[in-house]
């Protein structure tokens, strides 16, 4: 598996990362994924506290037992600013809280549940509407003067966003996390149809790709398998943008000799950004199926067609 600076900071992370958001609470199940991720050269793992609770991160702890000496050779990234339903207490419902506060017992529970001294990256999930800057560069300063996060990033950010942090926050932002996918390729899509009232479209994403571009800000995909929409799942109504897109994801897979879940990441690993996708599937089969993107060489002209049937239509 190829690897990777993130962002401008030296850490060396896999091409491609290993979500764990959908880990089964199974103890031995979620061994299985970690393990097949491993054997590929994952060494990337992205976690977040909510995910399961809480549960997935415990899950995933078993992998030190299992293999001794694994912590200095993998990356763990966790996620913190959702507040859950039911914290402070019986009634509170889920709010983004990136107060003091919030931040650093979230970290502190984090690194209870996977059972290590420290975080490589941290990431704030989904932007806080009453952030403060000031309180998150606190917490940042806090966790990083102890040794308990070594960088930190965004998920879901817009560059303004980030940008409004960085009036506080000392240390670099390495890393901003966001959906993308030949299926949901907005972020992309933005830049291309910017300006053109003709296609009743409005660019929504503020610049954010070529912000992260220009800062060195590694963009991590989730959702880079699409859920399996294009590469076999079975979808209950798939509408005729999904159908060709997925029968043009089969055609290039066959005339390649690979996977039609390495075509889906090729297609991210291919732009110029240099994107890591996050994949969250679970099947060791698929993940080693995905893994096969580090191999494939998209043309500009594949990418493109891929881009234009995932969007449902020619660039303008
Ligand atoms: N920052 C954020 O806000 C945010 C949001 C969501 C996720 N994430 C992160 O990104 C990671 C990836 O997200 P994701 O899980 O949505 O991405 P994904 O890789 O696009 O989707 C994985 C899901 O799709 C299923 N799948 C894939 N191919 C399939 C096929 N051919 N047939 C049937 N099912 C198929 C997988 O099932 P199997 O397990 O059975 O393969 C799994 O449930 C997460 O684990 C998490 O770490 C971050």
């Amino acid at each position: 598996m190829n690897q990777m600076r993130l962002g401008d900071s030296p850490l060396q992370a896999s091409r491609i990362g290993l979500g764990c958001m959908r880990l089964s609470d199974v103890q031995s199940q979620a061994v299985s994924t970690v393990r097949a991720a491993l054997d590929q050269g994952i060494n990337f793992f992205d976690h977040a506290d909510v995910y399961g609770g809480g549960s997935r991160e415990q899950v995933f702890s078993a992998i030190w037992e299992d293999r001794p000496g694994l912590r200095d050779q993998v990356l763990l990234q966790s996620k913190c600013g959702i507040r859950r339903a039911g914290d402070p207490d019986a009634h509170s419902p889920t709010r983004y809280d990136f107060s003091y506060e919030h931040i650093v017992r979230s970290v502190e529970g984090s690194l209870r549940r996977l059972q290590t001294d420290h975080l490589d990256v941290l990431l704030l999930h989904r932007p806080d509407a009453l952030v403060e800057p000031e309180e998150v560069a606190r917490a940042f300063d806090e966790l990083h003067r102890v040794g308990k996060v070594r960088f930190f990033g965004v998920s879901n950010h817009t560059s303004a966003q980030i940008q409004l942090l960085q009036t506080c926050v000392r240390q670099p932002l390495i890393a901003n996390q966001l959906e993308l996918s030949v299926a949901h390729s907005q972020l992309i899509n933005d830049g291309i149809v910017f300006n053109r009232d003709d296609l009743g479209v409005m660019s929504r994403s503020e610049g954010t790709l070529e912000f992260c571009r220009i800062r060195k800000i590694t963009i991590q995909a989730w959702g880079p398998l699409a859920r399996g929409v294009l590469s076999g799942s079975a979808v209950s109504n798939p509408d005729a943008r999904m159908e060709q897109a997925a029968a043009l994801v089969a055609q290039l897979a066959a005339d390649k000799g690979v996977s039609r879940e390495a075509i889906l990441i090729a297609w991210l690993l291919r732009h110029p950004a240099r994107i890591q996708p996050i994949i969250g599937t679970t099947n060791p089969e698929r993940i080693a199926a995905a893994c096969q993107a580090d191999r494939v060489e998209l043309t500009h002209e594949e990418w493109y067609r891929l881009f234009e049937a995932g969007r449902g239509g020619r660039v303008p």
